[in-house]
């Protein structure tokens, strides 16, 4: 286990707790030992390291789960690679194309198998959507609404688009993987809006950052997509889908495990109660993820790789390209000659 922060935790515990022993927690690499430490105490990992050059010249691993600040995911993705470990990858896959890239070649190099990040492929009701969708009972995606709205705000690194590219990587990269899950079509445009509501109050300094933001996509297919996202939303955790399609529509996700939650005009009362986080809403898929990559690392194909991975990222870039222009950025421009943008070299 790579990183025992938020997600470093989650999977650890998923793994440690879930799996019935198809696969054990044999390290946790951080370079904070404190953290690594704790999580290690909490699920009986044995060892702890400050850095996965040292963890793989002591011991071997079938696999490697990566759960760092996006700006290390190249690196580290790339070395586990190399030393002949199939990953687990968390999302957005890198900062950039140059990056996916160097991580693609790592890949196909290595001849392992890489994992990447986007529970919802794991989650019942979405794998229901993107099911019907394939069957062509509802026809053909006119328009896909997809939203994530998040409790509160992520870690500092991802508030700063130099180390993260922000909200539309850090919440909306699973949006942006299911607009294109359910197109089935290569996204063509992306314009993006963005707004800075709560970044004041909450003490955020970086330059550029956006709360709020709400990103329009254009597919070949000639289906539209938006994705709206806000981080943070204070009230729970939201994700929800709906697809309007030639023949019929679908709706993926509710605001809590009660169904709807409304809210009276003049009472403001809710209905039923609202998720809370990421961790309670997905936490079924979020096992599931594990067991699929216990999976990987017994011969078996990822169900979500490296191309999706990468298909997100082109979105992400090409979003931030259109929030800081105020233009629509054709996705053509960020994949035709990958470069790292201007934004993360100011470091
Ligand atoms: N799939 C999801 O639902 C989901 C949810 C939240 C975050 N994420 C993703 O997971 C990743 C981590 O997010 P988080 O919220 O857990 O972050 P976090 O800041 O809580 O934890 C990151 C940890 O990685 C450690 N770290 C930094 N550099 C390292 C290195 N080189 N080697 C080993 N450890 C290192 C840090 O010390 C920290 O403990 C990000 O890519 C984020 O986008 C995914």
């Amino acid at each position: 286990m790579v990183g025992a922060g938020r997600v470093g935790r989650l999977h650890t515990s998923n793994l440690a707790e879930q799996l019935g022993g198809r696969a054990r927690v044999t390290a946790l690499v951080d370079p904070d030992v404190q953290a690594a430490g704790r999580l290690a105490a909490e699920f009986a990992v044995a060892k702890t390291y400050g850095s996965l050059a040292q963890a793989l010249a002591d011991q071997s691993f079938d696999g490697a789960v990566i759960t760092t600040p996006t700006f290390t995911h190249r690196d580290l993705a790339v070395t586990a690679l190399e030393a002949g470990l199939d990953v687990h990858l968390e999302k957005p896959m890198a900062m950039n194309l140059v990056e996916c890239a160097a991580i693609a070649e790592a890949l196909q190099a290595s001849g392992r198998r890489l994992q990447l990040g986007f529970m919802r492929r794991f989650d019942p009701a979405f794998e229901a959507g993107a099911a019907l969708l394939l069957s062509g009972e509802i026809g053909q995606p006119m328009i896909i609404k997809s939203l994530t709205h998040g409790p509160g705000l992520p870690p500092p690194w991802a508030n700063d688009i130099r180390t993260s590219n922000g909200l539309i990587a850090e919440v909306c990269s699973h949006d942006l993987d299911t607009v294109n899950w359910f197109a089935a079509s290569p996204a063509r445009e992306i314009t993006v809006k963005v707004a800075n509501f709560k970044g004041r109050e909450r003490g955020v300094e970086s330059a550029n950052f956006y709360d709020t933001m709400l990103a329009t996509v254009v597919f070949e297919s000639g289906a539209l997509a938006s994705v709206a996202g806000v981080c943070p939303a204070d009230y729970g955790y939201d994700a929800r889908v709906e697809v309007t399609a030639t023949k019929g529509m679908m709706q993926v996700g509710q605001t809590g495990p009660g169904g709807l939650a409304a809210v009276k005009a003049g009472a403001g009362v809710s209905a039923s109660r609202v998720y809370s986080s990421w961790r309670e809403r997905f936490a079924e898929a979020y096992r599931r993820e594990m067991s699929g990559f216990a999976d990987v690392m017994e011969g078996g194909q990822p169900r979500v790789g490296a191309e999706a991975g990468a298909e997100a990222v082109a979105l992400v870039v090409a979003g931030v390209q259109s929030l800081l222009s105020g233009r629509t950025v054709a996705l053509s421009e960020v994949t035709a000659n990958p470069a790292t943008p201007d934004w993360q070299k100011a470091l």
